[in-house]
């Protein structure tokens, strides 16, 4: 297993003194290697990303003091943010990738914020709204690509003291049944090779994933809330999940395709004819915590 602590400080930067803080950049540096696959695959996100369940945004909003303000980080289509709109005043949904946010589902409390590549985090701070007033930071399944350190002292900043929290999830891959599962892991296997390292963290379900938040009973470091999200799916809708996998658009530019007709025609016998919609389980992995007083 690939550690990743070697590529993540976790230090608290957001202890560091504040001439020092303002250099640091959220952006992470290798937001120009990402942008590429990302962008590419900017026009399949509407049709092949997963809708996560109304109730786990209301257990969100329960444990909130206010409902005032919420950061989307990451956002891309905005399809949490959306969600999370229907408990808050006002979601600003940021994303570093412009190609996303042309996409973006419009909503009356939602505003979108492209956050450039060198933001100081006291900009970043500012563009989102004041210090101290943002009752829910969500980031869906993203926060693994970005510079952990700075982004939590820009979210503890955020935060709302005491009564805001930040939520965190990833899902991994779908489970339909003992027949499917086996295709979908060797499948899985293939694409290894093409993952940036920091995929690591959602192939270990955020067990991982440094974490430096109060538990609010949501999970916490190195033990993540497991959460089902169950979804009726078509063949062709599984089928768009995988072209988005940013594993197989690395794979194509390497002039490795990872979804010939072979593997196609193999995932759709094992999930039993294209015509057939199936109900399957995502498992989701999440963190939500509150800020250390
Ligand atoms: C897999 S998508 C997840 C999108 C969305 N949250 C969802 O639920 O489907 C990851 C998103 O994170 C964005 N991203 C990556 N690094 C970022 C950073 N440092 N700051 C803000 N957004 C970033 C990417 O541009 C991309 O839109």
């Amino acid at each position: 297993m690939v550690t990743l602590w070697q590529v993540t400080d976790i230090t608290p930067k957001y202890k560091r003194k504040e001439k020092e803080r303002r250099r640091i950049l959220f952006v992470s540096l290798q937001r120009r290697a990402m942008a590429g696959p990302f962008d590419k695959q900017a026009e399949l996100y509407p049709d092949a990303r997963l809708n996560y369940p109304e109730e786990w945004f209301s257990l969100l909003a329960s444990r909130t003091l206010r409902r005032s303000l919420a950061w989307d980080v990451g956002t891309s289509n905005g399809q949490a943010a959306v969600t999370v709109a229907e408990h808050y005043d006002l979601v600003i949904g940021t994303d570093i990738d412009e190609a996303q946010l042309k996409c973006a589902m419009a909503h009356p409390r939602v505003r979108y914020l492209h956050t450039p590549l060198f933001l100081s985090e006291d900009d970043l701070i500012t563009r989102i709204g004041s210090e101290n007033l943002v009752d829910l930071v969500t980031v869906v399944h993203a926060v693994h690509w970005f510079d952990l350190s700075s982004f939590y002292s820009a979210a503890i900043q955020a935060l709302r003291k005491p009564g805001g929290i930040i939520a965190l999830w990833c899902y991994s891959g779908v489970e339909v049944d003992s027949t499917f599962d086996p295709v979908m892991k060797k499948f899985h296997d293939t694409t290894l090779p093409y993952w940036d390292s920091r995929m690591q963290y959602v192939f270990d379900g955020y067990k991982t994933l440094p974490f430096p938040f109060e538990s609010v009973g949501l999970g916490s470091e190195g033990e993540p809330f497991e959460l089902d999200i169950p979804k009726e799916m078509s063949f062709e809708w599984f089928l768009g999940t995988l072209r988005t996998w940013s594993a197989v658009a690395v794979a194509k530019e390497r002039g490795v395709d990872l979804l010939p007709e072979s593997v196609v025609k193999e995932f759709e016998t094992a999930w039993g004819g294209p015509g057939l919609v199936r109900s399957v389980v995502y498992k989701a992995f999440a963190l939500v915590g509150s800020v250390k007083l």
